[in-house]
């Protein structure tokens, strides 16, 4: 079945070649799709005839969001522990075994259910393409069934059992990581496509991050790193030196670690919803597009550190708040994502990519910023269906 999607105001293709700008931008626009790929894209005047037809409204339709970072397999809130850092308390990780010890004691359907709960508010949003990160069990059991229950909501799945060293191992991290690195990625290994690690002081230092990672190169999984989030550690330096898709966080840079991600092709990927819930400074993604880097935005949405699903949102906090343009976060949110993902079938609407499309009640992109927290997706096309 081919779908029209016209009468669309303005088109962002991320295409250069087939529109204006960075964006690839079409004015007066229409999309086809078949089968749950895009077949034709241009001026509305020019569309082929198809079976079924969607009226944009003179809309804006962008690709669908890439949220390239986040750990929705978890139990329990902590909302408790954001109004203290409101109050002034500091944001250290120490929470996250909160969240392990509510993990560990959730059955199988608690944990999918907020999960799927998650990953279909995110859709909502025009999220269409998402990762999902264990990271709140830190057993081999509990990370196995969290892996599981992420495999079904999403193929872009990432162990993280180095998120911290669980308290049983208090003392022991060496201990941990060789769990981590042995018994517990053979169980997780068939639901995993990538490896991530916290490397940070209070979490894994230089030598276990190096130590998980080419673990997980050598089953053949894709790096991430969460790096720099908390102080100018060696996460990004390790990152690029292991050829990881994506360094995560970026907080705190020398300019020996944006040389690297700019002469590197590691994603630098931003996730403003932790600063904002951490009451933290933001990281600087103006000076990162200045040295050259490619700079991804995703939410992280977890239940500490930034329990946001909104890539809508990120967009409108990385405009503000850390010198992007309009076009340089809508970018980051959908192709960037895409390349911290390591994927060319999303983030781009272009003949032979995912028919993944947002279609704004506004008639451009920009207004993702300039109407921050307004519900401005009107209708998400996922693979081709209307949701
Ligand atoms: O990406 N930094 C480490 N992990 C998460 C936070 C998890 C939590 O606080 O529960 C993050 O921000
Ligand atoms: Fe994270």
């Amino acid at each position: 079945m081919t779908l029209l999607i016209d009468n669309i105001g303005e088109l962002v293709t991320n295409d250069p070649s087939l529109g204006r700008g960075q964006l690839g931008t079409i004015t007066r626009a229409a999309v086809v799709t078949d089968g749950g790929r895009v077949t034709w894209v241009g001026r509305a005047a020019d569309a082929p005839a198809a079976d079924e037809r969607f009226d944009a409204a003179g809309g804006a339709v962008l690709p669908g969001f890439v949220d390239s970072h986040s750990h929705l397999v978890f139990a329990g809130d902590r909302a408790a522990e954001f109004a203290a850092r409101m109050a002034g308390e500091p944001y250290t990780g120490g929470g996250i075994r909160t969240t392990v010890a509510a993990t560990r004691a959730a059955s199988d359907d608690t944990l999918r259910a907020t999960a799927t709960r998650l990953r279909a508010e995110a859709l909502r949003q025009g999220t269409t393409t998402i990762e999902v990160k264990s990271g709140y069990g830190l057993t081999v059991p509990d990370e196995t069934r969290s892996m599981k229950i992420a495999f079904e909501v999403t193929p872009e799945t990432t162990f993280l059992g180095a998120h911290v060293v669980p308290t049983e191992y208090a003392g022991r991290p060496d201990d941990y990581v060789s769990l981590v690195c042995g018994p517990m990625l053979t169980a997780v290994e068939p639901y995993a496509k990538w490896v991530d690690v916290f490397c940070e002081q209070g979490a894994f230092d230089a030598d276990q991050s190096r130590a998980v990672l080419e673990a997980g190169r050598e089953r053949g999984l894709g790096l991430r790193v969460h790096a720099n989030q908390l102080s100018a550690g060696p996460g990004v330096r390790l990152a690029v030196e292991l050829g990881a898709a994506s360094a995560d966080h970026c907080t705190y840079l020398t300019d020996a670690d944006v040389a690297a991600l700019a002469d590197s092709d590691t994603v630098a990927t931003l996730l403003p919803g932790a600063e904002f819930s951490t009451r933290s400074p933001y990281p600087d993604a103006r000076r990162l597009l200045d040295a050259g880097v490619t700079v991804a935005l995703a939410t992280d949405c977890n239940p500490g550190s930034s329990y946001t699903s909104s890539m809508p949102w990120c967009v409108a906090m990385a405009v503000r708040e850390m010198g992007m343009t309009p076009a340089e976060a809508v970018w980051a949110a959908t192709a960037g994502g895409a390349r911290a993902l390591r994927r060319d079938d999303v983030g781009v609407l272009r003949p032979g990519a995912r028919a993944d499309l947002v279609v704004l009640d506004a008639p451009s992109y920009l207004h993702l910023a300039y109407r921050p927290g307004v519900p401005l997706v009107r209708q998400v096309i996922h693979n081709g269906v209307l949701i």
